[in-house]
């Protein structure tokens, strides 16, 4: 799909299908009654008698050819203008460039409603919504109808001149917003990509094999793998014993995106891999095993934002870091009542092999704060089931003892449209951690569950400005909506990118 700017009068633009925002009651809108008018009435009769009223996610078609150029008019409802959140545009976007699709239109002109600040973040997030809402994962359908290509070959962006000549600087926005979007929505569908893949195939080798190829695309980017031998010499015994019952050998992928000029700060990246999830011998039931295969979220999307990151550069020294492994059943398993050593030298008693991601995770930010010694570092991880059920599906859990940080990032979430939510690191449920034997044990009890994970982290951050995001809700959804299809969706790359992409 191709992106452009047309510079010319809705009315006669020359395209299959025209899509025009309607915030709330059509007949107040002077964009509506200039279409209808041009049509002898015909599109508020249509609206009339489809109940159209311009609410958020109502649609309305109409054969327009004749009157106008266009084929089709679509009208889109987006409710009171002042409701209206900026991240809507993805789903406006999504549904214009489906509707499209499904009309067998290869062309579609999207009047843009909004002007001034608003102009390149709409653009960015429409172009986002078009190519996300058409996202699917195919690579295991095998009819011909899953393999046609999609019909919408142009997505037009227009905005009206009104006779003037059209100003070069806003001309020049419009493409940044349009390559922005690009970058993001390429990103996001690597990300879904990775995480769709099932597990017999997307295991820690592979996943680094395709964080190899993101940064052989790229020269700024370069990239370490880590296997298991090395991690052993770092003394990173979290992170290996969780990989111990699988074949498959666990590697923690190191990359690095180093900015022309000196970097204003170090930011660390961190990403829970485990490429499936089944308890280990503290056993999942199958039910909650099922879809352990998106248990790599926060590494697909640490790997995949590298990418944008890359593509749009950053005044900052990037690293991601996603460790990656599995955790199985075998007789060489991890059980309970190990006693582990992790890499900065904390014993932890093991009281459930299913609380694996914080033992990867906690050498992991071992391994980026000695190694890299960062300004800030982020984790993002599917931890707990306990977060979803204090924020539901939808929402990640975000805690940190860095109320600047913290603020800088959800303001990040805030613009993009991502739902997160603070939970606070109450010291009190420390006292869950205590073990007799070690200095810590890996789990506490059932309430408070997504803060004691966090606790656990936070252990090993130390002083580092640090923020820990649960996406273990966020990363897949069974409840889709236009521009996040069923699966995987791709959680906290474009919050990523917009905390450390130049804009
Ligand atoms: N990967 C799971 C968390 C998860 C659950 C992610 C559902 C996505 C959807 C994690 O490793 C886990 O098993 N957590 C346990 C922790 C418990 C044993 C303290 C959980 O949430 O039950
Ligand atoms: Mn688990
Ligand atoms: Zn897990």
């Amino acid at each position: 799909m191709e992106f452009t700017h047309l510079i010319e009068p809705a009315l006669t633009a020359s395209v299959d299908l025209i899509a025009l925002v309607v915030y709330g009651d059509p007949s107040k809108d002077a964009q509506w009654k200039a279409f209808d008018a041009a049509l002898g009435g015909a599109l508020s009769a249509a609206a009339k008698a489809e109940n159209f009223e311009g609410k958020p996610s109502q649609v309305l078609t109409m054969w327009s050819k004749g009157p106008l150029k266009a084929q089709r008019v679509l009208a889109l409802g987006a409710g009171a203008r002042a409701d209206q959140k900026l991240p809507s545009f993805r789903d406006l976007g999504a549904v214009a460039g489906q509707t499209a699709a499904k009309l067998g239109a290869t062309s579609l002109g999207f009047v843009l409603p909004t002007a001034g600040a608003k102009l390149g973040t709409t653009v960015q997030l429409l172009v986002e919504g078009a190519l996300l809402g058409s996202y699917k994962f195919a690579r295991y359908l095998t009819s011909d109808d899953a393999k046609k290509p999609n019909p919408l070959k142009s997505f037009g962006i227009i905005t009206d001149a009104k006779g003037k000549k059209p100003l070069a600087a806003e001309v020049k926005h419009v493409k940044a917003a349009i390559e922005r979007g690009e970058a993001v929505a390429k990103a996001v569908a690597k990300a879904r990509d990775l995480i769709n893949e099932p597990a017999a195939h997307m295991t820690p080798t592979q996943l680094a094999h395709e964080a190899t190829e993101i940064a052989k695309r790229h020269p700024q980017l370069s990239i370490t793998v880590l296997g298991a031998k090395k991690c052993e010499e770092l003394g990173m015994g979290m992170f290996l014993a969780v990989g111990k019952g699988s074949e498959q050998e666990s590697k923690l992928i190191h990359i690095t995106y180093k900015p022309a000029k000196k970097p204003k700060k170090k930011i660390a990246l961190i990403g829970k891999g485990v490429t499936f999830d089944s308890g280990g011998y503290s056993l999942k039931p199958s039910n909650a095993m099922e879809d352990m295969k998106i248990d790599m979220s926060g590494a697909a999307a640490v790997i995949a934002a590298m990418d944008a990151i890359a593509t749009l550069g950053s005044e900052h020294e990037i690293h991601a870091i996603a460790a990656c492994c599995e955790n199985l059943v075998s007789g060489r398993a991890y059980k309970l009542g190990d006693v582990l050593t992790s890499m900065d030298g904390t014993t932890v008693e093991i009281n459930n092999t299913d609380a694996e991601g914080r033992l990867t995770l906690g050498d992991a930010i071992t391994y980026a704060r000695t190694k890299i010694d960062p300004d800030e570092m982020f984790d993002f991880a599917t931890l707990t089931g306990a977060c979803m059920v204090a924020l539901g599906p939808y929402t990640a859990g975000v805690m940190s003892d860095h109320d600047r940080l913290l603020k800088d990032w959800m303001a990040c979430a805030d613009a993009t449209g991502e739902d997160m939510w603070r939970l606070p690191l109450n010291p009190r449920l420390r006292e869950q951690l205590k073990s007799p034997i070690a200095d810590m044990r890996n789990t506490g009890d059932r309430m408070g569950g997504a803060i004691t994970a966090g606790l656990f982290l936070k252990t090993f951050a130390k002083g580092t400005p640090w923020v820990h995001v649960d996406l273990a809700g966020p990363a897949s959804v069974s409840n889709g909506r236009p521009h996040q299809p069923k699966g995987g969706t791709g959680f906290a790359v474009a919050t990523i990118i917009q905390y450390v992409a130049r804009s």
